[in-house]
Parts: structure tokens; sequence; C-alpha cells
């Protein structure tokens, strides 16, 4: 399956996300995607705004079609491949924080929102920052942002996101936790979590990888081995 179907363009949009759902609901082929140079809602996971200056960002959101038991760890395998987009736009190393955004030198590259109706579709909506100044990004950001550089543009990365989204969601899921893991930013790392289901609603613990549906592995202060399969997930910092 590839991801080279029509590319539907808007100069200003609400949200990338939601043209596209429209677009999956009337039919719409695999691999289409829609992009924006600036978004007047664009959203987030958990709720939260996403913003970024007009053509200072990749905007894009990308359909799916149909979804099969082999993208079970989809939201894995998207910021793996925009890692290795990064990666082939400019001389950068990336890492995925769980459960899918992307850290470039400890800071926020790009973020992921999937939103799907399975098993006909899945958009998948990505925010790259390509050239936002430190200055623009917005105050209440819950942890630092960064942006590619280098020059690189939006179609570029587009052209980038494309090839390698086209890659990993065929994938098989034992190449995709493979990937994950080489990238897994949390790995043996201090974390607190909040507002996941079946974990007690919040608490501490040491990141210890990913399961294989993709829910994060957490080893307790007491020695419990816990999983996350979803909630806000953040380093402990002391
Ligand atoms: C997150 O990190 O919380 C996810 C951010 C996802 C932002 C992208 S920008 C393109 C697409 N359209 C949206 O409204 N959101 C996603």
């Amino acid at each position: 399956m590839s991801l080279d179907g029509p590319r539907r363009h808007h100069r200003r949009t609400d949200s990338t996300n939601d043209r596209a759902r429209e677009l999956a609901l009337a039919g719409a082929e695999s691999g289409t995607f829609v992009t924006a140079d600036e978004q007047t809602a664009g959203r987030g996971r958990r709720g939260r705004r996403w913003s970024a200056p007009p053509g200072a960002a990749l905007l894009c959101s990308a359909i799916l079609r149909p979804l099969e038991a082999r993208h079970t760890l989809l939201p894995l395998a998207v910021p793996v491949a925009v890692c290795e987009a990064a990666e082939s736009l400019a001389p950068v190393e990336c890492l995925v924080k769980w459960p899918n955004d992307v850290w470039l030198r400890e800071r926020k590259l790009a973020g992921v929102l999937i939103e799907a109706r399975p098993p006909e579709w899945a958009v998948i909506g990505v925010g790259l920052n390509l050239a936002v100044a430190d200055a623009d990004f917005p105050d209440d950001l819950r942890w630092p942002a960064t942006s590619l550089g280098h020059g690189v543009g939006t179609d570029q990365a587009l052209a980038a996101l494309r090839e390698s989204l086209g890659r990993w969601v065929t994938a098989e899921p034992d190449d995709v936790a493979s990937a994950f893991a080489s990238r897994d930013a949390l790995r043996g790392r201090e974390i607190a979590w909040e507002g996941a289901a079946g974990a007690g609603g919040s608490g501490l613990g040491r990141a210890a990888g990913i399961d294989e549906r993709g829910n994060l592995i957490v080893e307790t202060s007491s020695g419990d081995r816990i999983t996350l399969g979803s909630g806000e997930v953040s380093l402990r910092l002391s």
C-alpha cells in the first residue's frame, strides 16, 4: 500500500484532520493528503490546540484505508516515519516520546494526531515544525518545542513524509516495534503519568519499553510492572 494519492491543499483551514475526515467519510482513496499553510483551529492530542505561523510547519493529514490487523502499531509507526523523514531532510537524529511525539534534542519537533473509524479508515495528522521561531511557539506548551531548520520547506518535507509513511504504514508490527525501541526517548527514564485507564489514574515509575500492543510498560517503585495504554506521560524532572 502506498500513500501517493491526491493532495488537497488549503491556504487556510480550521484543521486538516477535519478536512481529511470529511473526505474519508465521502469515500476518498487511501493516500489522499490534505495540507494547509495555516490552521485556524489546529488540534493536538488530549483536546489541546496546535498552532504554527503560516508556512512555518508541515501541516498535513493523510487518509489510510482500510485498517487491518497489521495496523495495530500505527500510532508508533507514524512517529517513526516522521523521524526518518526529518533525518532525510537535515543532519539530525530524532527520538519518539511514547506514544507519538517526535523529539529533537529533547524538544518536541512534531506531533501526531490519529483519528480513526476502524476498520474503515484512519486520518493521520502530522504537524512538523520546520521554521517556527522560538518566540512564536505558544507560551503554554507543556514541553519545549523546536523546528527542523536547515531551510527545509513544506513541499520538500511533505515529499519526504509521503515516502517514509508509505513504508511504515505497511510495515510488519515486529519491525515497527523494533524501530520504535531504537528511538524510544523514555526507556529507562523516570516518568510520571496521569489519566491512564487501569493504572490508578496517576503514578511514578521507570519506563521499560512497549508491549506487543504498543502499550507503555512501566516499573513502579514498588516493583510492579504495569502497562499504560493512554493518558499523559511526562518525564520526571528532578
Ligand atoms: C499533538 O502533539 O498533540 C498532536 C498534534 C497534531 C497536529 C497536526 S497539524 C495537522 C493535523 N491537523 C490538526 O488539526 N492536527 C494535526
